[in-house]
């Protein structure tokens, strides 16, 4: 059964998960209403998870503010992550995806995880934070570190088990906390052309980031920017690899990559769930919902709705148009959309370039990611022959 890869199905939009304390919204539309109104449907959950939010952790934890302040601080961060910044990484990304594949060059058989789309997202966000590349292994481990939940959030906590999990993971983390704090007070004494310096020197309206906040927005820069793009990747290959027809219109048309990379997105939608919290009462998909309830909203579940997508299980690398939610919407758009499509577009281009054939091997299936927020490969053992 798929029903896991796309959250359970759904037979109501929105239904209350009683194991959990939590509701479920599987809904595009209701998706997309959530998303749009920051007002009743909030991120920042300090009210109901008091002790995961002291000031150390929230201070420039931009996916958990709200408006104003999270206008502010995105405004801040934008001014440093341009798209320029973006678009000027393609070469040295395309020198990347080159150098990694060319350890794999004549093998019959290599794990596209391991080998290209694990690292490449990871050492592009530590060059583009302008950490030394000597330092790659470093950040690999603790990108490790950050996926390594697989439990669902609970509000049942009742004999603290989830609490511990969380203190014991921001524990481990802590190495990389003080790694980044080194970094950005230099960057302040010596600013360079990374974003690292770009993120101190940031100024809007007078104000600046504090070295907290950097670090806080670059620790959410790998926990955002990393696995996500490793199961796009992943995924886009699988997509093709399951519809031997498409990959072949792919392959000849180059001009379908993009569009190919939104409909994995949509399919198998990296970023599977955002959590959100009423602060009234609500209404939505039939249900009343109290103030202070969290909410999953299913991104991966809204982007196979029937009743906003055609034929929403087939992969149609030339759907148009595909609104789909795997970005998220609203105010918390990813703010990394243009990077990830960015190394989706290069690492297919050359991928398709260098292997005239690449397909899975029945021998050696191919693993999934088991934390319920991750939809994605873990494992993708592939032929070349
Ligand atoms: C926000 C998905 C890659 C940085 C988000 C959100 C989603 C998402 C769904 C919204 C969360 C919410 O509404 O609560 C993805 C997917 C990616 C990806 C599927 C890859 C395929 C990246 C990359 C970066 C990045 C490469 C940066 C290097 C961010 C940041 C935010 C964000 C900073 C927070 C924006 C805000 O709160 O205003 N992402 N992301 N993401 N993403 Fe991504």
């Amino acid at each position: 059964s798929q029903s896991w890869l796309h959250g359970r199905q759904p037979e109501h939009p929105v239904s209350f998960d009683e194991e959990h304390g939590t509701w479920d919204v599987y809904g595009y539309a209701e998706a997309v209403e959530i998303l749009g109104d920051h007002k009743r449907f909030s991120s920042d959950f300090s009210t109901v998870f008091p002790g995961m939010a002291d000031e150390s952790q929230s201070a420039g934890n931009i996916l958990q503010m709200d408006p104003p302040d999270h206008r502010k601080l995105r405004t801040l961060v934008s001014h440093a992550f341009t798209p320029k910044m973006v678009a000027d990484l393609e070469p040295r990304i395309a020198e990347l995806t080159g150098e990694l594949l060319d350890n794999v060059a004549g093998r019959d058989e290599f794990d596209l995880v391991t080998e290209l789309a694990y690292p490449l997202p990871v050492i592009v966000i530590a060059e583009l934070l302008g950490v030394p590349g000597s330092d790659r292994e470093l950040f690999r481990k603790w990108a490790d570190l950050l996926f390594t939940d697989p439990e669902p959030l609970s509000l049942n906590d009742e004999d603290g088990e989830q609490m511990r999990r969380f203190e014991k993971q921001q524990e481990e983390l802590q190495p990389m906390l003080d790694y980044l704090h080194a970094h950005a007070a230099e960057r302040r004494r010596h600013p360079r052309e990374d974003l690292l310096s770009k993120l101190v020197q940031a100024e809007v309206d007078g104000e600046q980031l504090t070295d907290l906040q950097v670090v806080n927005f670059a620790n959410i820069l790998l926990l955002a920017g990393h696995i996500t793009t490793t199961m796009l990747l992943g995924n886009t290959v699988l997509c093709l690899d399951g519809n031997p027809d498409q990959a072949e219109r792919v392959r000849a048309d180059r001009r379908l990559v993009p569009s190919a990379i939104e409909e994995s997105l949509r399919l198998l939608s990296p970023f599977a769930q955002v959590a959100r919290v009423t602060t009234i009462e609500v209404e939505l998909g039939g249900r009343k919902i109290p103030p202070n309830q969290v909410l999953m909203v299913w991104l991966s579940a809204a982007n196979h709705d029937v009743r906003q997508f055609d034929r929403p299980d087939v992969f149609d690398p030339a759907r148009d148009p595909n609104p789909h939610l795997a970005f998220g919407r609203g105010v918390h758009f990813c703010l990394g959309a243009p990077l990830a499509r960015l190394e989706g577009r290069i690492a297919m281009n050359v991928l398709l370039d260098r292997f005239p054939t690449l397909r899975t091997d029945p021998a050696n299936p191919p693993s999934f990611m088991v934390a319920p927020s991750t939809l994605g490969v873990r494992h993708l053992p592939l032929r070349t022959q």
